[in-house]
């Protein structure tokens, strides 16, 4: 993990209430898919934790919906040129074993986000099947970049573009017929929830959590989750990806 001052390449939206932000670190930082950064926002004592979507040399890209004071200070305030204070890379990413051949992605709202990072690095190399839910048309972003696997399925809460209702449901309806080997998942809970009741036990399945954090480097305890056989993860350090059965959704 590094501290990194980094340069704001380009700050802009990319959707509805979602901001697309790239920056420069100075150096190359490797990181694996499913880690996250945390982001100093000038006048907010803790930074917000975002996931990385693209890692191309010293440059990445996050990509972030506007939630509060903090997201709204930096999709409004933060230009071309100007510096952010970035650690990356943070958590433990997410791990597709050699044999697993055929992935499964379901994202839901800014989990698409992290799961992006996951097409980019196995397809083609692996087969990649995506399941990913917006709100509405006017919400789908990075719509290139989630096409690069063999299958993208868009599912919005109202019909106005892809499949109408959850990419969970979606992914269910194909599970039969794509059989993959295992599935990695990010979303609001009750997603993961209907994920865990309807996969689990039929494939591996990984999930990334989203928890309050403090640090983001596993000392202050803010993002404490419990995990099944009743002891206690840090999810930024522990974490963000479990598997499924591990912890208490
Ligand atoms: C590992 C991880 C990866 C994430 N990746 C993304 C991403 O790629 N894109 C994206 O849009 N969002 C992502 N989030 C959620 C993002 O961190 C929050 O939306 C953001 O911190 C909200 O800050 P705010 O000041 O605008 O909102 P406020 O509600 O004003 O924030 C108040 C406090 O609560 C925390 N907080 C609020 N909502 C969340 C949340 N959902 N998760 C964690 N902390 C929260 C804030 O960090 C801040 O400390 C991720 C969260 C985690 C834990
Ligand atoms: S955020 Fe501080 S321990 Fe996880």
């Amino acid at each position: 993990m590094r501290e990194v001052t980094a340069t704001i390449l380009e700050n802009v939206r990319i959707a509805e209430d979602t901001w697309s932000l790239t920056f420069a670190c100075g150096e190359e930082i490797p990181v694996r898919a499913g880690q996250f950064c945390m982001v100093g926002v000038n006048g907010f004592p803790l930074r917000r934790p975002i996931a990385v979507c693209k890692a191309e040399g010293e440059r990445i890209t996050v990509c972030y919906r506007l939630k509060g004071a903090g997201t709204r200070t930096l999709a409004e305030t933060y230009r071309h040129g100007e510096t952010l204070s970035v650690l990356l890379p943070l958590g433990n990413g997410f791990f597709v074993k050699e044999e697993e051949r055929k992935i499964a992605v379901v994202g839901g709202g800014a989990g698409v986000f992290p799961l992006i990072a996951a097409i980019r690095r196995y397809a083609p190399e692996k087969e990649v099947f995506a399941y990913m839910g917006f709100r509405n048309r006017a919400s789908v972003c990075m719509e290139y970049e989630m096409r690069r696997g063999n299958k993208l399925v868009l599912c919005t809460d109202d019909g106005s573009v892809g499949y109408k209702g959850s990419s969970v449901r979606a992914f269910m309806e194909d599970f039969g017929e794509i059989r993959p080997d295992v599935v990695l998942a990010c979303g609001p809970l009750p997603m993961l929830r209907a994920l865990k009741s309807a996969a689990a036990g039929r494939v591996p399945v990984y999930v990334s959590l989203e928890e309050r954090m403090g640090c983001g480097v596993g000392a202050c305890l803010v993002c404490v989750c419990e995990k099944t056989g009743g002891e206690h993860a840090r999810v930024c350090k522990d974490g963000p990806v479990f598997e499924i059965g591990e912890v208490k959704l």
